[in-house]
């Protein structure tokens, strides 16, 4: 049974994508762009993990949208939530919680490009690390 499920909405840089990608490829999970698909059926995903860019302070509205519509869906399951952002340190956190609190996601982490640790395929060691908890 697959278990892992990936839903995610990316911007231009693709950055979002390229993340919500490798942690489903990592956790044997499926990835699923909601740009692309709005109806999603999460029957047989026992953890969901929702990625979204950041633009001023805001996740994108899909994945917004997306969760208001599927709450029932949601119910019961292990929801996690991961943003690809700029903004490190202590201003990343308090946004990572402000965005956490919108979407009604208390289990969230931020990732940004200038991480200090880099795995060997370019990837913010944060990322493995939230891929071991999955
Ligand atoms: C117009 C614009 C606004 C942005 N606003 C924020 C912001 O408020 N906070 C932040 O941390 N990052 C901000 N960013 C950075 C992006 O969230 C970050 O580069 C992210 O990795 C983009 O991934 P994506 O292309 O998959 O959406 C902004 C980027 C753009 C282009």
């Amino acid at each position: 049974m697959v278990k892992t499920a990936v839903l995610y909405a990316s911007g231009f840089t693709k950055n979002t994508e390229r993340v919500a990608k490798y942690i489903a490829k990592n956790s044997d999970g499926d990835s699923y762009d909601l740009k692309d698909i709005t109806e999603i059926d999460l029957s047989m995903y026992q953890t969901v993990v929702f990625g979204t860019g950041i633009h001023a302070g805001k996740p994108y509205k899909q994945v917004a949208e997306f969760i208001g519509k599927n709450r029932g869906q949601l119910n019961g399951k292990d929801v996690k939530l991961f943003i690809c952002c700029m903004y490190n340190d202590e201003k990343g956190s308090r946004q990572c919680s402000a965005v956490s609190k919108t979407l009604g996601i208390p289990d969230a982490v931020f990732f940004n490009k200038k991480e200090p640790e880099m795995n060997d395929k370019g990837f913010p060691k944060s990322v493995d690390d939230f891929i071991e908890r999955l």
